[in-house]
């Protein structure tokens, strides 16, 4: 059996009053229609055809869908057609319709609804919005669904109807397509509206299977506040997702989650934090409040308070913050600590390594128990290259030292407080003063 789906995105999206195309606006660090595709994919339904508009198209082949333009916006029925012009007939195919602009919808809804279509023509979602939406109200007689009318052409006993058209359907094709050309634009807005396809497949006597899914998982996003509603959805399902696995959340509404993170158990979350981008934290963390991870990797029992983590790696057991920002593919080893106003950059920090105060450190590399003093910098900009500074095991660091890249301090050698190290330092020396020097051997 053939199974596949046409997703709508073509329409102009003009509420949203954006140079951008409405499917692209992200919710929760992903394109809303990233989370259509994905629950199309998670029911089962690999084949889909997007239907964009010139704006839109170029992004569709990252999507990894076939896409067709509709160049002229003239309904969603009229989308369904352009696709279906594009698309083989398959005989006893079955085609699922969803809109681009539904994030929310789960995969289990597509699922259903599938399901639904065995023994009909045609199989939808309906939900109860309240009064004041603007979805199509679904019209029943005693056999059951019979039409579906707009909230622009309905009558004011016909707009009282609190059963709505959610826009999610899958039909017999063959069906679809006898329907769909013989829609008709004769309405209020003078578009080929896909919901006429119900009162014509029921008129022609084949049976409409409804399902009822809860609104809030049927929202669509035509506006900025539905934008920011089903952000507000999306986030609070991920949230659950983390806490049903054991992760502690303080705050779901002030903790900002993206999909396809790893939280490990026991992990608490303060609030005020927003993890992104495919992060992963292990078990028994501490993080926030007030923390930004992007791209992080956080092994277990580690703890980073009102801090900033990008594209960066924390060991186990080690302490990040208050007030510290770690970025560029910086990697601290098990234990380390870095404290208030440090600042590091794609620097890596051996077992054990301390910078606690007010420091920045950037293309260095610290080795095992070495502590680098308050005030510390490394000079890795000359005005032209990047330079490396490294750092060997248990190195004593003064405050205030500043260390001119290209440099290497050997293993157990110290500089002194405000030293301005300008040559490399050999195993066990000390080194004072600017530019510094060695002092005589103990
Ligand atoms: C549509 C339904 C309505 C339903 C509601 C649920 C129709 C006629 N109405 O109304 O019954 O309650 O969704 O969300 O279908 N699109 C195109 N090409 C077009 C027009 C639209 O691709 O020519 C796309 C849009 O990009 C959008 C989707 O189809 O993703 C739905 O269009 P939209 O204008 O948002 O329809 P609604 O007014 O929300
Ligand atoms: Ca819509």
């Amino acid at each position: 059996m053939s199974l596949r789906a046409i997703v709508l995105a073509a329409g102009k999206g003009t509420r949203m009053k954006s140079a951008r195309p409405k499917v692209m606006h992200e919710i929760c660090g992903r394109p809303m229609i990233w989370y259509v595709l994905r629950s199309l994919r998670d029911a089962g339904i690999e084949e889909i055809v997007l239907v964009t508009n010139a704006e839109l198209d170029p992004y569709a082949a990252a999507f990894g869908v076939k896409s067709v333009i509709q160049r002229e916006q003239l309904g969603t029925g009229h989308a369904v057609r352009v696709a279906l012009e594009a698309m083989e007939t398959r005989p006893g195919g079955k085609i699922v319709v969803a809109y681009g602009d539904m994030p929310l919808v789960p995969h289990a809804t597509f699922r259903e609804l599938v399901e639904a279509l065995h023994g009909a023509s045609l199989a939808l979602v309906t939900a109860r919005m309240g009064a004041a939406s603007n979805f199509g109200r679904i019209v029943r007689d005693e056999r059951g669904v019979r039409r579906i009318v707009e909230v622009k052409d309905a009558t004011p006993q016909e707009l009282a109807l609190e059963e709505m058209n959610a826009g999610i359907y899958a039909y017999d094709e063959a069906a679809l397509r006898d329907a769909i050309v013989r829609l008709r634009d004769d309405n209020a807005q003078n578009e080929f509206y896909l919901t006429d396809t119900i009162a014509g497949l029921a008129d022609a006597g084949h049976r409409v299977a409804p399902i009822e899914a809860h609104k809030r998982d049927v929202l669509g996003v035509n506006d900025r506040t539905e934008l920011a509603t089903a952000r507000a959805g999306l986030n609070a399902r991920i949230c659950d997702g983390h806490m049903r696995n054991g992760v502690t959340i303080l705050d779901p509404l002030t903790t900002y989650l993206e999909p396809e993170l790893t939280i490990g158990r026991d992990t608490v979350i303060y609030p005020n934090t927003s993890i992104s981008l495919l992060s992963e934290i292990g078990e028994g963390c501490v993080i926030g409040p007030n923390a930004r991870l992007s791209a992080a990797k956080i092994g277990d029992d580690a703890t980073v308070r009102e801090s900033v983590i990008v594209e960066s790696e924390i060991g186990d057991g080690a302490t990040v913050g208050p007030f510290a920002h770690l970025r560029g593919h910086t990697v601290l080893g098990a234990e380390v600590r870095v404290g208030n106003f440090v600042e590091i950059k794609n620097s890596t920090l051996a077992e054990g390594a301390k910078a606690s105060h007010l420091t920045y450190l950037g293309d260095a590399t610290v080795g095992e128990e070495s502590n680098i003093g308050a005030g510390t910098i490394t000079a890795n900009y000359d005005g032209v290259n990047k330079n490396r500074t490294i750092i060997g095991k248990n190195v004593r660091i003064g405050s205030n030292s500043s260390l001119i890249a290209p440099v290497t301090i050997g293993d157990g050698a110290l500089t002194g407080a405000g030293a301005v190290v300008t040559k490399d330092v050999a195993p066990g020396e000390r080194v004072v003063g600017n530019p510094a020097k060695p002092l005589p051997k103990k």
